[in-house]
Protein backbone atom coordinates (compact mmCIF):
# COMPACT_ATOMS: atom_id res chain seq x y z
CA UNK A 1 0.00 0.00 0.00
CA UNK A 2 0.96 3.38 -0.73
CA UNK A 3 -0.07 5.69 2.15
CA UNK A 4 -0.63 9.48 2.56
CA UNK A 5 -0.62 10.31 6.65
CA UNK A 6 -1.69 13.99 7.29
CA UNK A 7 -0.10 16.01 10.19
CA UNK A 8 3.00 16.95 11.66
CA UNK A 9 2.82 15.84 15.11
CA UNK A 10 3.86 13.45 17.49
CA UNK A 11 1.21 11.40 17.29
CA UNK A 12 2.04 11.64 13.37
CA UNK A 13 5.38 10.52 13.91
CA UNK A 14 3.91 7.28 16.43
CA UNK A 15 1.36 6.95 13.44
CA UNK A 16 4.52 6.83 10.87
CA UNK A 17 6.42 4.74 13.21
CA UNK A 18 3.94 1.96 13.40
CA UNK A 19 3.29 1.95 9.64
CA UNK A 20 6.32 1.73 8.57
CA UNK A 21 6.58 -1.58 10.97
CA UNK A 22 4.42 -3.46 8.51
CA UNK A 23 4.66 -5.12 5.52
CA UNK A 24 2.36 -4.26 3.53
CA UNK A 25 3.56 -0.80 3.51
CA UNK A 26 5.12 -0.04 0.65
CA UNK A 27 5.87 3.84 0.39
CA UNK A 28 4.48 6.11 3.46
CA UNK A 29 4.02 9.93 2.88
CA UNK A 30 3.50 12.44 5.53
CA UNK A 31 1.96 15.86 4.90
CA UNK A 32 3.54 18.05 6.50
CA UNK A 33 5.43 15.93 8.86
CA UNK A 34 8.25 17.33 11.21
CA UNK A 35 11.66 16.68 11.23
CA UNK A 36 11.17 13.00 12.88
CA UNK A 37 8.85 11.68 9.88
CA UNK A 38 11.42 12.47 7.59
CA UNK A 39 13.40 10.53 8.97
CA UNK A 40 10.97 7.15 7.88
CA UNK A 41 9.12 8.39 5.28
CA UNK A 42 9.03 11.27 3.01
CA UNK A 43 7.43 14.31 3.56
CA UNK A 44 5.17 16.24 1.34
CA UNK A 45 4.90 20.14 1.65
CA UNK A 46 1.13 20.63 1.60
CA UNK A 47 -1.24 21.51 4.44
CA UNK A 48 -3.63 19.53 6.25
CA UNK A 49 -6.59 22.28 4.70
CA UNK A 50 -5.30 22.01 1.25
CA UNK A 51 -7.52 19.77 0.08
CA UNK A 52 -7.43 20.34 -3.75
CA UNK A 53 -3.35 19.63 -2.77
CA UNK A 54 -4.21 16.48 -1.01
CA UNK A 55 -6.41 15.12 -3.84
CA UNK A 56 -3.89 15.98 -6.63
CA UNK A 57 -1.42 14.07 -4.68
CA UNK A 58 -3.40 10.75 -3.84
CA UNK A 59 -4.08 11.12 -7.32
CA UNK A 60 -0.18 11.75 -8.50
CA UNK A 61 0.57 8.76 -6.20
CA UNK A 62 -1.30 5.91 -6.02
CA UNK A 63 -2.27 6.58 -2.88
CA UNK A 64 -4.33 3.45 -1.43
CA UNK A 65 -4.91 4.72 2.19
CA UNK A 66 -5.11 8.36 3.88
CA UNK A 67 -5.00 8.53 7.72
CA UNK A 68 -5.90 11.76 8.69
CA UNK A 69 -4.01 12.74 12.09
CA UNK A 70 -5.76 16.16 13.35
CA UNK A 71 -9.22 17.34 13.60
CA UNK A 72 -9.38 20.19 11.67
CA UNK A 73 -9.13 19.01 8.45
CA UNK A 74 -12.02 16.47 9.81
CA UNK A 75 -14.16 19.08 10.95
CA UNK A 76 -13.56 21.36 7.82
CA UNK A 77 -15.44 18.44 6.03
CA UNK A 78 -12.00 16.49 3.92
CA UNK A 79 -12.98 12.94 3.94
CA UNK A 80 -16.80 14.13 2.60
CA UNK A 81 -14.50 16.55 -0.38
CA UNK A 82 -12.96 13.64 -1.40
CA UNK A 83 -15.60 11.35 -1.30
CA UNK A 84 -17.40 14.00 -4.16
CA UNK A 85 -14.33 14.32 -5.84
CA UNK A 86 -14.70 11.72 -8.89
CA UNK A 87 -10.62 10.98 -8.99
CA UNK A 88 -10.82 10.12 -4.89
CA UNK A 89 -14.47 9.03 -4.28
CA UNK A 90 -13.09 5.07 -4.02
CA UNK A 91 -9.84 6.11 -1.58
CA UNK A 92 -9.96 4.62 1.56
CA UNK A 93 -9.87 7.22 4.55
CA UNK A 94 -9.33 7.11 8.37
CA UNK A 95 -11.52 10.05 9.40
CA UNK A 96 -15.06 10.30 10.21
CA UNK A 97 -17.37 12.99 7.42
CA UNK A 98 -17.78 16.57 8.98
CA UNK A 99 -20.96 15.28 10.41
CA UNK A 100 -19.30 12.72 12.59
CA UNK A 101 -16.48 15.58 13.08
CA UNK A 102 -19.07 18.00 14.36
CA UNK A 103 -19.05 15.62 17.38
CA UNK A 104 -15.88 17.07 18.09
CA UNK A 105 -16.56 20.58 16.76
CA UNK A 106 -19.72 21.18 18.27
CA UNK A 107 -19.90 20.64 22.07
CA UNK A 108 -23.70 21.50 21.47
CA UNK A 109 -23.94 18.64 18.77
CA UNK A 110 -21.90 15.96 21.38
CA UNK A 111 -23.95 16.82 24.13
CA UNK A 112 -27.54 16.26 21.77
CA UNK A 113 -26.41 13.13 20.35
CA UNK A 114 -25.31 11.55 23.94
CA UNK A 115 -28.86 12.38 25.12
CA UNK A 116 -30.35 11.18 22.50
CA UNK A 117 -28.59 7.71 22.80
CA UNK A 118 -28.31 7.49 26.60
CA UNK A 119 -24.98 8.15 27.00
CA UNK A 120 -23.51 9.13 30.72
CA UNK A 121 -22.39 12.82 30.88
CA UNK A 122 -22.81 15.70 33.17
CA UNK A 123 -26.50 17.77 33.30
CA UNK A 124 -26.23 20.86 30.98
CA UNK A 125 -28.24 23.21 28.66
CA UNK A 126 -26.85 25.27 25.94
CA UNK A 127 -27.57 29.26 25.58
CA UNK A 128 -26.93 31.67 22.20
CA UNK A 129 -26.46 35.60 23.01
CA UNK A 130 -30.27 36.00 22.90
CA UNK A 131 -31.12 34.21 25.82
CA UNK A 132 -28.52 35.30 28.12
CA UNK A 133 -31.13 36.34 30.37
CA UNK A 134 -32.41 32.59 30.76
CA UNK A 135 -28.31 31.56 30.54
CA UNK A 136 -28.22 33.86 33.76
CA UNK A 137 -31.18 32.31 35.33
CA UNK A 138 -29.98 28.80 34.71
CA UNK A 139 -26.21 29.59 36.44
CA UNK A 140 -28.50 30.80 39.40
CA UNK A 141 -30.35 27.74 40.11
CA UNK A 142 -26.52 25.51 39.94
CA UNK A 143 -24.52 24.10 42.29
CA UNK A 144 -20.89 25.43 42.33
CA UNK A 145 -18.32 24.65 40.62
CA UNK A 146 -19.99 25.22 36.86
CA UNK A 147 -18.66 24.11 33.47
CA UNK A 148 -19.02 27.00 30.93
CA UNK A 149 -18.02 25.65 27.58
CA UNK A 150 -17.52 27.29 24.22
CA UNK A 151 -19.75 25.63 21.49
CA UNK A 152 -16.81 25.34 18.78
CA UNK A 153 -13.43 24.53 18.47
CA UNK A 154 -11.38 26.61 20.70
CA UNK A 155 -7.54 25.25 20.69
CA UNK A 156 -8.10 23.47 23.57
CA UNK A 157 -8.53 26.85 25.58
CA UNK A 158 -12.54 27.07 25.66
CA UNK A 159 -14.03 25.44 28.79
CA UNK A 160 -13.97 27.38 32.03
CA UNK A 161 -14.56 25.44 35.49
CA UNK A 162 -15.74 28.73 37.58
CA UNK A 163 -16.00 28.73 41.01
CA UNK A 164 -18.41 31.17 42.09
CA UNK A 165 -21.95 32.63 40.66
CA UNK A 166 -20.61 36.13 39.91
CA UNK A 167 -17.72 34.63 37.69
CA UNK A 168 -19.68 31.95 35.76
CA UNK A 169 -22.27 35.15 34.92
CA UNK A 170 -19.66 37.32 33.63
CA UNK A 171 -17.45 34.39 31.74
CA UNK A 172 -21.10 33.99 30.28
CA UNK A 173 -21.79 37.67 29.64
CA UNK A 174 -18.11 37.55 28.03
CA UNK A 175 -18.45 34.27 25.61
CA UNK A 176 -21.32 35.35 24.18
CA UNK A 177 -21.50 38.74 24.07
CA UNK A 178 -17.78 39.78 23.79
CA UNK A 179 -17.29 37.22 21.42
CA UNK A 180 -14.16 36.18 24.00
CA UNK A 181 -13.61 32.72 21.93
CA UNK A 182 -14.70 34.19 18.45
CA UNK A 183 -17.25 32.65 16.60
CA UNK A 184 -16.64 29.22 18.53
CA UNK A 185 -18.28 31.02 21.66
CA UNK A 186 -21.46 31.96 19.43
CA UNK A 187 -23.18 29.14 21.69
CA UNK A 188 -21.92 28.09 25.45
CA UNK A 189 -22.74 24.79 26.69
CA UNK A 190 -23.45 25.05 30.82
CA UNK A 191 -22.72 21.82 32.42
CA UNK A 192 -22.55 20.33 35.65
CA UNK A 193 -18.90 19.85 37.01
CA UNK A 194 -17.95 16.20 37.73
CA UNK A 195 -15.91 14.71 39.99
CA UNK A 196 -13.55 11.69 39.84
CA UNK A 197 -10.86 10.67 37.93
CA UNK A 198 -10.17 11.47 33.98
CA UNK A 199 -8.71 8.95 31.44
CA UNK A 200 -8.99 8.78 27.77
CA UNK A 201 -10.53 6.16 25.92
CA UNK A 202 -9.47 5.62 22.07
CA UNK A 203 -12.13 3.57 20.20
CA UNK A 204 -11.21 2.28 16.02
CA UNK A 205 -14.89 2.12 14.43
CA UNK A 206 -15.67 1.24 10.78
CA UNK A 207 -18.99 2.41 11.08
CA UNK A 208 -20.23 -0.88 12.00
CA UNK A 209 -17.86 -2.64 14.04
CA UNK A 210 -15.29 -1.50 16.12
CA UNK A 211 -11.93 -2.31 18.67
CA UNK A 212 -11.29 -0.39 21.88
CA UNK A 213 -7.62 0.31 21.72
CA UNK A 214 -5.62 0.61 25.10
CA UNK A 215 -6.69 3.52 27.62
CA UNK A 216 -4.55 6.40 28.88
CA UNK A 217 -4.02 8.77 31.43
CA UNK A 218 -2.97 12.58 29.88
CA UNK A 219 -1.56 15.26 32.17
CA UNK A 220 -2.74 18.28 30.79
CA UNK A 221 -1.25 21.20 32.76
CA UNK A 222 2.37 22.68 32.39
CA UNK A 223 2.82 22.41 36.02
CA UNK A 224 4.28 19.64 38.54
CA UNK A 225 1.17 18.72 40.58
CA UNK A 226 -0.90 19.47 37.94
CA UNK A 227 -0.77 23.45 37.90
CA UNK A 228 -0.91 25.92 35.81
CA UNK A 229 -2.09 26.49 32.40
CA UNK A 230 -3.21 24.35 30.17
CA UNK A 231 -1.05 22.71 27.43
CA UNK A 232 -2.06 19.90 24.56
CA UNK A 233 -0.38 17.53 26.99
CA UNK A 234 2.51 17.01 29.22
CA UNK A 235 2.41 13.60 29.37
CA UNK A 236 0.36 10.32 29.06
CA UNK A 237 0.80 6.57 30.79
CA UNK A 238 -0.82 3.89 29.40
CA UNK A 239 -2.31 1.27 31.37
CA UNK A 240 -4.05 3.25 34.19
CA UNK A 241 -4.29 1.14 36.74
CA UNK A 242 -8.56 2.87 37.95
CA UNK A 243 -9.37 1.64 34.30
CA UNK A 244 -10.24 -1.94 35.93
CA UNK A 245 -11.56 -4.75 33.99
CA UNK A 246 -15.14 -4.20 35.43
CA UNK A 247 -14.74 -0.30 34.77
CA UNK A 248 -13.80 -0.69 31.20
CA UNK A 249 -16.92 -3.50 30.96
CA UNK A 250 -19.17 -0.65 32.16
CA UNK A 251 -17.69 1.50 29.68
CA UNK A 252 -18.19 -0.95 26.81
CA UNK A 253 -21.19 -1.24 27.43
CA UNK A 254 -22.92 2.30 28.55
CA UNK A 255 -20.61 4.70 26.34
CA UNK A 256 -19.03 2.68 23.56
CA UNK A 257 -21.92 0.39 22.46
CA UNK A 258 -24.46 3.16 22.27
CA UNK A 259 -21.99 5.42 20.63
CA UNK A 260 -20.88 3.18 17.69
CA UNK A 261 -25.12 2.31 17.74
CA UNK A 262 -25.84 5.99 17.76
CA UNK A 263 -23.55 6.78 14.83
CA UNK A 264 -25.27 4.25 12.60
CA UNK A 265 -29.20 4.72 13.62
CA UNK A 266 -27.89 8.16 12.81
CA UNK A 267 -26.61 7.87 9.31
CA UNK A 268 -24.07 9.36 10.97
CA UNK A 269 -20.67 8.16 8.50
CA UNK A 270 -17.81 7.33 11.02
CA UNK A 271 -14.61 5.65 9.59
CA UNK A 272 -12.19 6.22 12.38
CA UNK A 273 -10.90 6.86 16.10
CA UNK A 274 -12.75 8.03 18.49
CA UNK A 275 -11.38 9.38 21.66
CA UNK A 276 -13.44 9.46 25.01
CA UNK A 277 -12.64 11.56 27.55
CA UNK A 278 -14.12 10.18 30.15
CA UNK A 279 -14.31 10.84 33.90
CA UNK A 280 -14.83 8.11 36.32
CA UNK A 281 -16.59 9.09 39.25
CA UNK A 282 -16.46 6.14 42.00
CA UNK A 283 -16.38 3.31 39.51
CA UNK A 284 -18.95 4.77 37.22
CA UNK A 285 -18.15 6.39 33.82
CA UNK A 286 -19.45 9.83 32.49
CA UNK A 287 -18.41 11.23 29.41
CA UNK A 288 -16.97 14.69 29.40
CA UNK A 289 -15.74 14.91 25.73
CA UNK A 290 -15.78 13.42 22.14
CA UNK A 291 -12.57 13.88 20.34
CA UNK A 292 -12.89 12.68 16.42
CA UNK A 293 -9.15 11.52 16.38
CA UNK A 294 -5.96 9.94 18.20
CA UNK A 295 -5.08 11.95 21.55
CA UNK A 296 -1.47 13.77 21.54
CA UNK A 297 0.75 12.93 23.75
CA UNK A 298 -1.60 9.35 24.55
CA UNK A 299 -0.94 8.03 20.79
CA UNK A 300 2.75 7.91 21.66
CA UNK A 301 2.12 5.73 25.08
CA UNK A 302 -0.69 3.62 23.18
CA UNK A 303 0.40 2.22 19.89
CA UNK A 304 3.71 1.11 21.28
CA UNK A 305 1.54 -1.66 23.32
CA UNK A 306 -0.26 -2.29 20.19
CA UNK A 307 1.75 -5.78 19.12
CA UNK A 308 -0.56 -6.72 16.15
CA UNK A 309 -0.19 -4.63 12.58
CA UNK A 310 -0.83 -1.43 12.70
CA UNK A 311 -1.71 -0.76 9.10
CA UNK A 312 -4.09 -3.48 9.46
CA UNK A 313 -6.04 -1.74 12.03
CA UNK A 314 -5.80 1.63 9.89
CA UNK A 315 -6.95 -0.46 6.55
CA UNK A 316 -10.15 -2.29 8.55
CA UNK A 317 -11.80 1.06 9.74
CA UNK A 318 -11.13 2.88 6.26
CA UNK A 319 -12.42 0.11 4.12
CA UNK A 320 -15.24 -1.69 6.50
CA UNK A 321 -13.32 -4.43 7.20
CA UNK A 322 -12.25 -4.06 11.01
CA UNK A 323 -14.63 -7.09 11.82
CA UNK A 324 -12.41 -9.41 10.58
CA UNK A 325 -8.78 -7.89 12.19
CA UNK A 326 -7.55 -8.98 15.43
CA UNK A 327 -5.88 -6.76 17.91
CA UNK A 328 -3.04 -7.87 20.20
CA UNK A 329 -2.01 -5.36 22.77
CA UNK A 330 1.19 -6.25 25.12
CA UNK A 331 0.36 -6.05 28.96
CA UNK A 332 3.43 -3.66 29.56
CA UNK A 333 3.60 -0.68 30.66
CA UNK A 334 4.02 2.77 28.34
CA UNK A 335 4.72 6.41 29.49
CA UNK A 336 5.25 9.09 27.48
CA UNK A 337 7.17 12.62 28.48
CA UNK A 338 6.78 15.72 26.24
CA UNK A 339 9.69 17.96 26.39
CA UNK A 340 8.24 21.59 25.46
CA UNK A 341 10.12 24.80 24.40
CA UNK A 342 10.95 27.15 27.75
CA UNK A 343 7.66 29.62 28.10
CA UNK A 344 5.17 27.09 26.05
CA UNK A 345 1.85 27.69 26.26
CA UNK A 346 2.94 31.02 26.04
CA UNK A 347 4.95 32.64 23.88
CA UNK A 348 8.58 30.69 23.38
CA UNK A 349 11.50 31.39 21.08
CA UNK A 350 12.44 29.07 18.24
CA UNK A 351 15.38 28.02 16.33
CA UNK A 352 17.57 26.55 19.47
CA UNK A 353 20.03 23.65 17.91
CA UNK A 354 18.56 20.17 19.69
CA UNK A 355 20.95 17.49 20.97
CA UNK A 356 19.30 13.90 20.80
CA UNK A 357 21.53 11.13 22.77
CA UNK A 358 23.39 8.48 20.65
CA UNK A 359 21.23 5.74 22.36
CA UNK A 360 17.71 5.52 23.70
CA UNK A 361 17.45 2.02 25.27
CA UNK A 362 13.91 1.04 26.22
CA UNK A 363 12.27 3.94 24.97
CA UNK A 364 11.01 5.82 21.65
CA UNK A 365 11.94 9.28 20.87
CA UNK A 366 8.86 10.99 18.56
CA UNK A 367 9.39 14.34 17.30
CA UNK A 368 6.50 16.58 17.39
CA UNK A 369 7.44 20.43 16.52
CA UNK A 370 10.92 19.76 15.18
CA UNK A 371 12.80 20.79 12.14
CA UNK A 372 15.56 21.29 10.17
CA UNK A 373 17.63 24.88 10.02
CA UNK A 374 18.99 26.24 6.74
CA UNK A 375 22.57 24.47 8.28
CA UNK A 376 20.66 21.26 8.64
CA UNK A 377 20.79 20.98 12.33
CA UNK A 378 17.83 19.72 14.43
CA UNK A 379 16.13 22.77 15.56
CA UNK A 380 13.23 23.21 18.08
CA UNK A 381 9.93 25.09 15.86
CA UNK A 382 6.63 24.29 17.59
CA UNK A 383 5.72 24.48 21.49
CA UNK A 384 5.74 20.74 22.30
CA UNK A 385 8.65 19.76 20.83
CA UNK A 386 9.57 15.86 21.64
CA UNK A 387 7.89 12.99 23.47
CA UNK A 388 9.77 9.94 24.56
CA UNK A 389 8.11 6.72 25.44
CA UNK A 390 9.41 4.49 27.83
CA UNK A 391 8.20 1.43 28.00
CA UNK A 392 8.48 -1.56 30.59
CA UNK A 393 7.20 -4.35 32.47
CA UNK A 394 6.25 -2.13 35.58
CA UNK A 395 5.72 1.60 35.53
CA UNK A 396 8.60 2.58 37.53
CA UNK A 397 10.51 0.73 34.74
CA UNK A 398 8.62 2.47 31.96
CA UNK A 399 9.63 5.53 33.71
CA UNK A 400 12.88 5.07 34.46
CA UNK A 401 13.49 4.21 30.94
CA UNK A 402 11.64 7.84 29.63
CA UNK A 403 13.48 9.73 32.46
CA UNK A 404 16.96 8.42 31.09
CA UNK A 405 16.20 8.86 27.62
CA UNK A 406 14.71 12.60 28.37
CA UNK A 407 18.02 13.87 30.34
CA UNK A 408 20.11 13.09 27.25
CA UNK A 409 18.16 15.61 24.56
CA UNK A 410 19.07 18.95 25.31
CA UNK A 411 18.27 22.65 23.79
CA UNK A 412 18.58 26.19 25.10
CA UNK A 413 15.07 26.60 27.62
CA UNK A 414 13.85 23.13 27.14
CA UNK A 415 11.02 22.41 29.74
CA UNK A 416 9.05 18.99 30.80
CA UNK A 417 7.68 17.70 33.88
CA UNK A 418 9.32 15.28 35.99
CA UNK A 419 5.79 14.30 37.54
CA UNK A 420 4.19 12.17 34.84
CA UNK A 421 3.13 9.26 36.23
CA UNK A 422 3.72 10.17 39.92
CA UNK A 423 0.50 9.96 41.21
CA UNK A 424 -0.62 6.74 40.09
CA UNK A 425 2.59 5.23 41.17
CA UNK A 426 1.31 6.50 44.79
CA UNK A 427 -2.07 5.04 44.25
CA UNK A 428 0.06 1.69 43.19
CA UNK A 429 1.77 2.11 47.18
P1 LIG B 1 -12.38 19.71 27.17
O1 LIG B 1 -11.85 20.84 26.32
O2 LIG B 1 -13.82 19.43 26.96
O3 LIG B 1 -11.45 18.53 27.13
O4 LIG B 1 -12.26 20.18 28.68
C1 LIG B 1 -11.00 20.49 29.22
C2 LIG B 1 -10.88 19.92 30.60
O5 LIG B 1 -11.82 20.54 31.48
C3 LIG B 1 -11.23 18.44 30.68
O6 LIG B 1 -10.15 17.65 30.31
C4 LIG B 1 -11.59 18.30 32.13
O7 LIG B 1 -10.43 18.20 32.93
C5 LIG B 1 -12.26 19.61 32.44
N1 LIG B 1 -13.72 19.46 32.33
C6 LIG B 1 -14.47 19.61 31.22
N2 LIG B 1 -15.77 19.40 31.51
C7 LIG B 1 -15.84 19.10 32.81
C8 LIG B 1 -16.90 18.78 33.72
N3 LIG B 1 -18.17 18.75 33.32
N4 LIG B 1 -16.59 18.54 35.00
C9 LIG B 1 -15.31 18.58 35.43
N5 LIG B 1 -14.27 18.89 34.65
C10 LIG B 1 -14.52 19.14 33.35
N1 LIG C 1 -4.07 15.21 24.85
C1 LIG C 1 -5.38 15.67 24.61
C2 LIG C 1 -5.75 15.80 23.21
O1 LIG C 1 -5.15 15.26 22.31
O2 LIG C 1 -6.75 16.47 22.96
Amino acid sequence: MNILLLGSGGREHAFAWKIVQSSDCTQLFIAPGNAGTAEIATNVSISVTDFEGIRDFINSNNIDLVVVGPEEPLVKGLVDYLQNELSTAKTPVVGPSQLGATLEGSKDFSKRFMQRNNIPTAAYETFNPDQIEAGIVYLKKQKLPIVLKADGLAAGKGVLICLTLEEAISSLKEMLLDQKFGEASSKVVIEEFLTGIELSVFVATDGKSYKILPEAKDYKRIGEGDTGLNTGGMGAISPVIFADAAFMKKVEERVVIPTVEGLAKENIPYKGFLFIGLMNNEGDPFVIEYNVRMGDPETEAVLPRIESDFLGLLHGIATGTLDKYEMKISPDYSTTVVMVSGGYPGSYEKGFPISLPKSSEGSEIFHAGTTRNSKGELVNQGGRVIAVTGKGKTLNEALTNAFETVKGINWEKAYYRKDIGQDILNLMK
